[in-house]
């Protein structure tokens, strides 16, 4: 059986979701090849800014990785930009909910708002506060996002900048998103369950 029978979860037995789980957890393993390959998508058109999102991500984890950040921090600034183009309006969102299941709650709280805080760089252009995020200033995650932005996010728009080939991070994708995932299904009993 490579493949369950079943119509509806109401028919399904112990041996079938053993084989899906089985399967789950190959595809689990294979989501930092998938996620790679969406940061690819990031290539190409620059939408503006003096190099594309690919070459932003790149260069702001090369920053992170050569102010001594940990492995943790630098997947985080590899792919906190991840969801540009799916989720224009609220890409953060699509980062931190990529990693929070695998990292620090703040680190996943940083990534979600590194858009408010990144702002102070420019929403006073736009007529806005760029203050906001002063909202946050007691938040245990305040000045690690501080940091994020003002050393890293906003300072890698650099064409000449010596950033690092994405090569140099694919093994610190993969051991973060190849953690034991917060909330992820124990393994699965032994025999049928008896309801
Ligand atoms: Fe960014």
């Amino acid at each position: 059986m490579n493949q369950a029978r079943f119509r509806h979860f109401g028919e399904a037995n112990r041996d079938e979701w053993a084989l899906i789980d089985d399967r789950f957890r190959d595809y689990v393993n294979d989501a930092p090849r998938r996620v790679l390959e969406h940061l690819h998508r990031l290539a190409g058109d620059t939408h503006g800014y003096p190099v594309d999102r690919f070459e932003h991500c790149l260069q702001t984890a090369t920053r992170a990785l050569r102010a001594g950040a940990d492995e943790e921090m630098v997947v985080c600034a590899l792919l906190h930009d991840i969801g540009d183009d799916l989720a224009p309006a609220n890409h953060a969102e699509i980062a931190a909910g990529i990693l929070e299941p695998f990292i620090d709650p703040l680190n996943a709280w940083m990534i979600r708002h590194h858009e408010l805080f990144q702002g102070y760089h420019y929403r006073h252009y736009f007529g806005l506060d760029r203050h906001a995020r002063e909202q946050f200033r007691d938040h245990p995650a305040y000045e690690r996002t501080v940091r994020f932005c003002d050393d890293w996010d906003q300072a890698s728009f650099d064409p000449d900048y010596d950033t690092l080939p994405l090569e140099h991070f694919v093994p610190m994708v993969e051991r973060v998103l190849t953690r034991a995932p917060f909330g992820g299904l124990p393994p699965i009993v032994e025999e049928e369950p008896r309801s």
